[in-house]
């Protein structure tokens, strides 16, 4: 099946094309994050607005790059949830509109499940395995038993990982998002240098805690400040780094002990965070699990990803009704009941 994807859950308008669910034929993101960087996040208002400029020449580039045309589409996968209401609603409109003209079926995907099957875009990864998706709304460990049979085994119960990338980076002084520019100076920094806390370590449970991170962050610029570029401040983002990962390794060898999970997939934003990247192949390496980390390009927001759990819904009967809406929250936990 050839299938366009679209996205725009976020501050990011992207489509792709897509053939089997696998061979990307196309995949164009434009990102808003110039635009927002100024008022130090995603304003929601501006986000829609440039999602309605950028939609169709987004989605024109992609059936351009691919060398296909409308009529060639046999389906549409969009994102239906989680994100911001009105950005999800442009992305979501266009896709039922180009449904409904060319006559073919559409789905409305999670968010997340497109992250979790991005490895599969590169190489096959077989059913069950074990799923770290970070980003910057989600810290969440899954069991993946098949397309959308999903169990939450843990998530985060304050701030996402990447939202605790970006906000230390906003209380250092940095541009937003700082999460790419933290992990650029922790690989110049002490990792051993401040000792910040390693929250729900020892909780027993797969759940995850970052706020205290960042307050703990605030509270020793309060008493050392840093100056960028500067050694003190590569110093800390190491150890804001390796407090991260810590607590993310350990939690996922947790999950792996309770699943005997043989494979991990770590997807999502934060995935391509360098420290993150070289822990999780020591983790599996010991623990004998096979590791999937897609290629940095597909690790961050996308729509090539969203086609791989669109192209089974399509091509197994789930194609979603014309009356479907958007929707901001989603728990991943429910859509196996849909599928009964
Ligand atoms: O998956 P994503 O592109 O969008 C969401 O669905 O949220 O993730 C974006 C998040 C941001 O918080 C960003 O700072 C973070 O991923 N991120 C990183 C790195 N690259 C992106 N965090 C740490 N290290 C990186 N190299
Ligand atoms: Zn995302």
């Amino acid at each position: 099946m050839i299938v366009l994807a679209i996205e725009t859950s976020c501050d990011e308008t992207a489509a792709a094309v897509v053939q089997g669910g696998r061979e990307i034929l196309s995949s164009v993101v434009s990102s808003q994050i110039a635009i927002h960087a100024a008022y130090g996040g995603v304003v929601p208002e501006i986000a829609s607005r440039k999602h309605l400029e950028s939609i169709v020449p987004v989605i024109n580039q992609a059936l351009d790059d691919a060398g296909v045309g409308m009529g060639d589409l046999e389906g549409v996968a969009v994102t239906r949830g989680p994100g911001l209401s009105g950005a999800l609603l442009v992305g979501f409109s266009v896709a039922k509109a180009i449904a409904a003209a060319r006559k073919i079926p559409y789905v409305g995907v999670h968010h997340i499940e497109g992250h979790l099957f991005a490895p599969l875009l590169e190489q096959p990864v077989a059913f069950p395995f074990l799923a770290l998706v970070v980003s910057g709304g989600h810290t969440h460990l899954y069991h993946v038993e098949g397309f959308g049979h999903y169990t939450t085994l843990g998530r985060t119960i304050d701030d996402a990982a990447g939202e605790a990338y970006d906000k230390c980076a906003k209380i250092m002084g940095m541009p937003y998002p700082g999460g790419v520019l933290i992990d650029r100076m922790a690989q110049s920094g002490n990792p051993d240098a401040i000792r910040l806390p390693r929250p729900l370590l020892r909780d027993g449970t797969c759940n995850f805690s970052f706020s205290g991170l960042k307050t703990a962050v605030l509270q020793h610029l309060q008493k050392h400040p840093v100056t960028l570029p500067g050694q003190e401040a590569d110093d800390l983002c190491a150890s804001f780094q390796e407090a991260v990962c810590h607590v993310l390794a350990a939690k996922t060898e947790a999950a792996i002990r309770q699943t005997g999970a043989a494979r991990l997939v770590v997807a999502g934003g934060v995935a391509c965070n360098s420290g993150l990247r070289s822990r999780m192949k020591e983790l599996c390496g010991k623990a004998g699990v096979e590791l999937f980390i897609p290629h940095p390009l597909l690790c961050g927001d996308n729509a090539a990803m969203l086609a791989v759990p669109g192209d089974y819904y399509l091509t197994n009967g789930f194609a979603s009704q014309r009356s479907l809406d958007v929707t901001a929250t989603w728990d991943m936990d429910l859509i196996k009941e849909s599928m009964k």
